[in-house]
């Protein structure tokens, strides 16, 4: 097992570019077994929850041939194994595009269900009952969610809460299915468009993503073809906050600065100053940071992804922020970590009330879950003396090469194995 250990205190200087957007490339890779052909991803993210999804296609009898570090080839062509047992989708959420991939193209599939980070209760009664209404029996048997339709038949299914995951796994089981779907009040994040495009790709005929009503008419088929992932919105957002944060002056590349917009505005009114290029974003902060109110909300709102990052900002700014959480009902956990870094935030249910201190001071703390692990990583570059961080792979999950990328900015970030840590901290 490996800690971070970080010595705070510095600013942020330099450039950082941002990898391949995790939670679309978590939604590509399954959906590529669709193709029934040979099909090249391009700026793929090398994070953990990407190997395990080319894990489990591997285990499935999928051919994965890595191009370079960012391409990978993937052959479905001889794929006939359409049961993923707990062993494979224990840690991983996104295992549930499994059930829409493969329920597309087999009509039929047992996948277990998903692990992943634990906020709230994370229920897939929507994925369930766009499946069902596309024409599927759907039962959940000692926890294996088992699919099976004789044919499935496009129909209106209006999604009763706007959910990232239905809307892409309902897109998945329509892309082959007979006639036209009609997705209402469908999420509208960067990756649900990037789904679109990725099977638009493949030559399926999806229309209307990125707004509340999606349009898929079913094809017969779908063909290879070479895509290339959007850049990461959250990574992105993360250097950005980190940088507001810090001070310093930090130019964010390979990113798409529309998805960026809500961070940005937020990023401005705590006193950063934002510059936008074609593909990438300037963040500088030399002035005191000020108290800003968040709420979070789907697309284009200010994302969930990015609050544990914003409390850490906000918990050393000037005045008395509110930060409401309006997506998960239990995404504040992390806050006993900072609290004991000297933050002063109240939770009550889904707001927290964040009274800004002069400094946070380093301490041990967990990573609870993955964008909490990347506030801490925030809270440890802005805290007088040394934090160490456990509980690391949840933010091996989501973050290439995150030691590597902080270093290039000027922070002072180790990663290292944990006797070493218990060695540092106990000699100093
Ligand atoms: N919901 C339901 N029923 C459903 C599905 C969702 O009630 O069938 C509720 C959830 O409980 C939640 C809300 O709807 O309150 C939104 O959930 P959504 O389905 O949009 O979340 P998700 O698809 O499971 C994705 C991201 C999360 C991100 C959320 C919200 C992936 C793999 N995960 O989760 O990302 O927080 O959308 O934007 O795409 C992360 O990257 O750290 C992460 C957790």
């Amino acid at each position: 097992m490996e800690n971070f250990i970080i010595k705070g205190g510095r600013e942020l200087f330099g450039e950082v570019s941002v990898s391949g957007a995790k939670n679309a490339a978590v939604a590509i890779i399954p959906a590529a077994v669709l193709a029934n052909d040979i099909v090249r991803i391009e700026n793929i993210p090398k994070i953990s929850d990407v190997s395990l999804i080319i894990k489990i296609l591997d285990c499935m009898g999928a051919v994965i041939k890595m191009v370079n570090a960012d391409t990978i080839e993937i052959d479905s062509r001889n794929l006939r194994n359409i049961s993923v047992p707990y062993e494979l989708t224990s840690h991983f959420r996104a295992s549930y595009y499994l059930i829409g991939a493969l329920l597309g193209r087999f009509k039929s599939c047992e996948v277990a269900m998903p692990g992943g980070c634990y906020f709230g209760v994370r229920p897939i009664d929507q994925h369930i009952k766009g499946f069902e209404m596309l024409g599927a029996d759907v039962n959940v048997v000692n926890g294996m969610v088992c699919a099976k339709a004789e044919k499935l038949v496009g129909t209106s299914i209006y999604m009763d809460v706007v959910s990232v995951g239905a809307t892409i796994n309902v897109m998945l089981a329509a892309v082959l299915a007979r006639g036209l779907t009609v997705i209402e009040n469908a999420a509208k994040e960067p990756h649900i468009v990037d789904v679109a495009n990725f099977l638009n790709s493949m030559g399926a005929d999806v229309r209307g993503a990125g707004t509340d009503v999606i349009k898929i008419r079913g094809v017969e088929k779908l063909h290879g073809c070479t895509y290339s992932i959007i850049p990461d919105q959250i990574e992105a957002g993360t250097y950005m906050v980190a940088a507001a944060a810090c001070g310093g002056d930090v130019l964010v590349k390979n990113v798409i600065p529309k998805h960026l917009e809500s961070i940005s505005a937020k990023l401005i009114e705590a006193g950063a100053e934002i510059i936008e290029y074609d593909d990438a974003v300037r963040v500088t902060r030399f002035k005191e940071l000020n108290k800003c109110n968040v709420k979070t909300m789907p697309h284009p709102g200010f994302p969930t992804d990015m609050q544990p990052q914003m409390a850490v900002l906000l918990s050393v700014a000037k005045g008395t922020s509110i930060l409401s959480e309006s997506v998960w009902d239990n995404r504040f956990q992390y806050v006993g970590q900072l609290t004991r870094m000297g933050a002063d935030i109240q939770v009550d249910g889904k707001l927290a009330v964040i009274a800004g201190v002069d400094e946070l001071t380093g301490v041990k703390v967990k990573a609870t879950d993955l964008r909490a692990g990347a506030a801490m990583i925030i809270a440890g570059l802005i805290a007088r003396g040394e934090t160490v961080i456990e509980d690391i792979q949840y933010i091996d999950r989501g973050y290439e090469d995150v030691v590597q990328k902080f270093e290039a900015l000027g922070a002072d970030i180790k990663r290292i194995e944990i006797a070493e840590t218990e060695e540092a901290v106990n000699a100093g």
